[in-house]
């Protein structure tokens, strides 16, 4: 591997060793990798940074030539417990073809798009009371008060936790969320891994004889050709799910927030029903990217753009930078323009690791902004924003806002 000789981009740092992105100069930096290295290769670190649009597509569609399976969180994470939660079985998301496959259909079985629809009214309650609990006309926390408790509840009772449990599941699973997004182990984190894997297995052991109409029985039944999944990996897999589908949609719906906010004749257009919320959540997904990078191994040498990447290097796929590819949405890719027409973004990921709640994430945002737009339309920034310290997750921690009726 040849150090690449063009000079790293300021905004794209090195932060005591780990890869950091400067969200003010973010957007130049971006250009330069797609314009000027677009297979780019991040000397301190030792991997490789691809962030055009087309190219992290088609490397997401070829899992032979990268895999999952070496990992996909940065290298210098290694032995970070994100990557492999504390047990034997690998997660979905750190496997290739053919277990890959194999574990996709069996896990389908259980998490069908008619579990995810089931959900809706549900979702619309759940919305709506923590919309209403919320204070009016004074700062609160809009990522505590609205964002949190959405995808924390709906995984919840997807799992079948009763409500006597709830707060206790909130605790862990916010612990949970922490260590996955953090670039070190944390005692805590770990912690909270061994409860919920503690609990998780109890659940398990308890649908085993009384079974439940939750996604827990139907991923104990499931079976593909007589093979069903052992306990392990449906306890990795709650995990996953824990960890993918909480932060994530979090994050969509406070950064998504955070820049209508930004953009009051954005926000105007969706509030008068003038742009359709559902191709909005599409242009916030691409410019939120809730998950900034996804990681791949190279399984053979590969020639790309003039560069040799080697069997078994490790490479980033920046979807924050393929998102405002401004070969695909133009000189104005930077900008939020909720009535643009949909092109397809890579915030979800693509091929066989397609984000596997996509449905239901995007759902949720949408029933999210529905009630808010309708129960409290008016809102206004209140106070600077805390974001969290993840290079992986775009997260926000704090957000103080004020809703009106
Ligand atoms: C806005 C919210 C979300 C974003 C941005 C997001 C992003 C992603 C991305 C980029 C991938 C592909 C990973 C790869 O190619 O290596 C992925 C996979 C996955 N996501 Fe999501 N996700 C979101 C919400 C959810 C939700 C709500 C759930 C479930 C409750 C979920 C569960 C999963 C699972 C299980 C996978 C692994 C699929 C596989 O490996 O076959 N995600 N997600």
């Amino acid at each position: 591997m040849v150090a690449d000789p063009l000079p790293q981009p300021d905004s794209i740092a090195l932060d005591e060793g780990r890869f950091y992105i400067d969200e003010a100069g973010a957007n130049a930096a971006f250009r330069w990798l797609r314009q000027e290295s677009p297979v780019w290769w991040f000397a301190p670190r030792g991997f490789w940074v691809v962030s055009r649009r087309d190219d992290v597509q088609a490397m997401s569609k070829q899992p032979e030539l990268w895999s999952s399976a070496g990992g996909i969180t940065m290298p210098s994470y290694e032995g970070h417990e994100g990557d492999r939660i504390g047990t034997q079985a690998p997660s979905i998301i750190m496997m290739d073809p053919p277990d890959h496959s194999r574990h996709r259909t069996l896990v389908s079985r259980a998490f069908t798009p008619r579990r995810v629809l089931d959900l809706e009214g549900r979702m619309r309650e759940i919305a709506a009371e923590s919309i209403e609990s919320t204070p009016i006309g004074e700062p609160v926390d809009f990522v505590e008060h609205v964002a949190v408790p959405l995808p924390m509840r709906v995984i919840a009772e997807m799992l079948g936790v009763p409500d006597s449990d709830l707060d206790a599941f909130r605790r862990w699973s916010d612990a949970v969320v922490v260590q996955a997004g953090a670039d070190a182990n944390r005692d805590e984190g770990m912690e909270a891994i061994a409860q919920v894997f503690g609990y998780f297995a109890q659940m398990l052991a308890e649908r085993r004889t009384d079974p439940g109409d939750d996604l827990i029985t139907a991923l104990l039944q499931a079976e593909v050709e007589g093979r069903a999944l052992d306990e392990g990996e449906i306890l990795i897999f709650c995990m996953t799910l824990l960890v993918a589908g909480n932060e994530t949609t979090r994050t969509l719906v406070s950064q998504a927030t955070r820049m209508l906010l930004e953009r009051p004749d954005q926000l105007a257009l969706l509030r008068t029903g003038t742009a359709s919320l559902p191709d909005a959540i599409e242009e916030l997904l691409r410019l939120t990217h809730p998950i900034r990078y996804f990681f791949r191994r190279a399984t053979r040498d590969i020639e790309k753009h003039g560069k040799t990447i080697r069997a078994g290097d490790a490479v980033m796929m920046l979807y924050a930078a393929a998102n405002r590819d401004e070969t695909v949405w133009g000189d104005d890719a930077d900008v939020l323009n909720v009535t643009r027409p949909v092109e397809p973004h890579v915030s979800l990921g693509f091929g066989q690791h397609f984000c596997l709640g996509a449905s239901l994430a995007r759902l949720e945002a949408r029933i999210l902004f529905e009630e808010l737009l309708a129960r409290r339309p008016s809102w206004e920034a209140a106070g600077p924003i805390e974001y969290n310290e993840s290079s992986f997750v775009n997260g926000i921690e704090r957000m103080p806002v004020i809703l009106r009726p």
